[in-house]
Order: structure tokens, then sequence, then C-alpha cells
């Protein structure tokens, strides 16, 4: 069968979206959505899939998750003992539709491996049939193409689950789609995450390496998987425990919007519009919270732009939102109030 998981040392590495998602990671994460896979086709449109680990994943869970068929192209490579050196203008890619021989196991001659005419590139022509043929979509894709990845993803209106930068978050196109509940962020966000990288990728902060039994990692924080697959969490509200008072919660120069610096400090029962920090769509339940818009010129709700100064200082990043469920309440309030006084 296919050596998974083989060490990196080899591979000459030209860019920096040369890191690999370790398969904890992965397992972390995608058992949140196994309902969804029955029956499915999954692509990875960015993986090797001679070292990847959602390749890896998908095939040792082929059965378990009853999936269709499994698809995984690889980017200017050929090589089966090398991979990810971009120094290759083909590529291959992988099917696998199951185990055959009854063994759990998927072995070589279980996959076939197909040669693509040109590099593997997720937008080439021929990648965008293998994209057509799929439901699911499936990968770490490259942080320096993730604005095109997403928006070839919405194109061709599929579903993904995908690992992206926090600040991916503040993207102007990604941003609206977060905005209108087309995509949000996955279960497990924020935090390190070691990735696998080859011997001699250079790091400059010592602290954000590690080898183990010669492999090497390195930690990148806040981030953030991104998908258009339904989930628990998102539906769940986030306990609010902290009253409003106007001086823990000044408002910004010139806007009638109040600036809450935790997410867990988002004032209970206060239904004006606040400003939190981009960390808060990790607990964003759209069924509680509308989010209006960001807190500058890609704001899409315009009487906010600029909003992020307090006393003339500038403050973090700031998505702009409201409790949805507290504007509700004080209108029952109101008008039951209203009731009562035409009554009396
Ligand atoms: C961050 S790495 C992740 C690799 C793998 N998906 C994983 O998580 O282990 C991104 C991968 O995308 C590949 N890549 C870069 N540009 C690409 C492109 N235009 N089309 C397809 N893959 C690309 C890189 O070679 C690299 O292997």
């Amino acid at each position: 069968m296919l050596s998974l998981n083989r060490p990196l040392n080899k591979a000459k590495v030209q860019k920096n979206d040369e890191f690999y998602t370790q398969l904890s990671d992965i397992e972390k994460e995608l058992k949140h959505y196994k309902a969804h896979f029955k029956n499915k086709v999954v692509l990875c449109n960015c993986d090797d899939p001679r070292i990847s680990n959602f390749f890896h994943y998908f095939s040792y869970n082929f059965e378990a998750l009853g999936l269709k068929k499994l698809i995984a192209t690889c980017y200017k490579n050929q090589n089966a003992d090398l991979f990810s050196r971009n120094d290759s203008e083909k590529a291959i890619y992988l099917e696998y539709i199951g185990d055959k021989n009854d063994n759990n196991i998927p072995d070589t001659d279980e996959i076939g491996i197909k040669y693509l005419k040109g590099d593997g590139d997720f937008r080439s022509q021929e990648c965008i049939e293998l994209l057509k043929q799929s439901d699911i979509v499936c990968t770490n894709p490259p942080f320096s193409l993730f604005r095109e990845y997403v928006a070839q993803l919405i194109e061709h209106k599929k579903k993904f689950l995908i690992i992206g930068d926090q600040n991916a978050i503040t993207y102007k196109k990604i941003f609206l789609l977060i905005k209108k509940n087309k995509i949000w962020l996955g279960v497990d966000n924020g935090g390190t995450k070691w990735f696998q990288v080859p011997l001699h990728y250079k790091i400059k902060t010592q602290a954000r390496i590690k080898v183990e039994n010669g492999v090497k990692f390195f930690s990148k924080g806040s981030i953030m998987w991104f998908t258009n697959l339904d989930h628990k969490k998102r539906h769940q509200n986030l306990i609010l425990y902290r009253k409003y008072n106007p001086k823990d919660y000044p408002k910004y120069d010139n806007y009638d919007v109040i600036e809450v610096s935790k997410v867990a400090d988002i004032p209970v029962g206060y239904n004006g519009i606040m400003g939190v920090p981009i960390t808060f769509l990790d607990k964003y339940n759209p069924e509680q919270f509308e989010v209006l818009g960001l807190d500058d010129h890609r704001i899409q709700y315009p009487k906010l732009a600029g909003c992020n100064s307090i006393n003339g200082k500038q403050i973090y990043r700031r998505i702009i939102i409201r409790n949805k469920e507290s504007l509700n309440e004080n209108r029952t309030q109101r008008n039951y109030r209203r009731g009562i006084n035409k009554r009396v």
C-alpha cells in the first residue's frame, strides 16, 4: 500500500504554502460532520495523496463514513518518492472507491493512480472537472490563494471544510460570505496547531519548531476551519452573564456602538450595536446574533465605517454585531407594555 505519512525531509520547498496538516487535527474536526459524508464524493484538491493526512483520513474511514468516492490531486509533482517539490509541470491524482479485499485498508492496488495533463493547479480545467464530480471538498489549501480558492468553491456551489488563517475572516469577499451566513467557522478553531514541514524549512522563531522522530513541525496560531457544512456548535447559544453599564462598555468615537473587548464580556440583554473581536465568529450562532459588518471600509453597514477608535485611540479589528434575541425580547416587552397601557 501507499506509504502515507512519509517524512518530508527530501522535499525542496519554494513557497511557504508547504506545510501539512496532522491527522489528529483532521480527526478532531471531522468527527463533527460524519452525517454529511454518506454517499458523497470527496475531493482533496491540494493534496499529494502520498503524504496528505486528508487522503489518509478519508481512505481509512471510507466505509465508516459511507463515502462513494475519494479523489485527491497533487500539485506540480509526479515523483512517488518526493512530494510537493513543485518541480514538475505535471501531476497525478488518485481515485479510491473503497476496500475490495475486506482488510479495511486502502491497498495500493485498490487506489487508481492517474496522470493529469497539467500541473494539478486547482484552477486548471481538468481539476475543475474533478471538482464538478465531487460533493464535498476538504483540504488545507495554500493560504496565499485562499480568496481564489473559496471563490471557486462558491462558484461551483460545493460543500467544503477547509483550513485557513484567521486573517481570512477580514478579506472582503470572505467576510461578505460570512455575513450572509453562506460560510462559517468550523468547530476546532484558534489556538496553536502543529504542521509538518520539510527538515530544511526555515522558521525564524525557535519556539515554533519541534522535531520528533526526525520529523519537523512548526506551529501556527489562529488557524481556523472554514465551512458551509452545518454543525451543532453553531446552534449553541453563547452564555452571557455580564450586565451592561456605560463605564465598562465605552462607545466608539462618533458612533452609537459599544466596544466589547472580550467575547465572553458581551453584555446580557443589550440590544444595541456592539464591536467585538473577530474571534467572536468561533462562538457565532446566527439564531442568537446578527453580523452587521466589519469596522473599516469593507463594512457593509456604511454608517459604521471606521468606528474603531475610542477617544482618538485606535483599537484592534472588530466585527460589528447585534444580539437578535435581546432585540426581539425588548420589542416583545415594549409591545406588551403598549398593550397594557392601551387597556389601562
Ligand atoms: C498548506 S499545504 C497543505 C497540504 C495538504 N492539503 C495538507 O493539509 O497536508 C498547501 C498545498 O497546496 C499545494 N498548492 C499550492 N498551490 C496550488 C495550486 N495552485 N493548486 C493546487 N495545489 C496547490 C501546495 O503544493 C501544498 O501542498
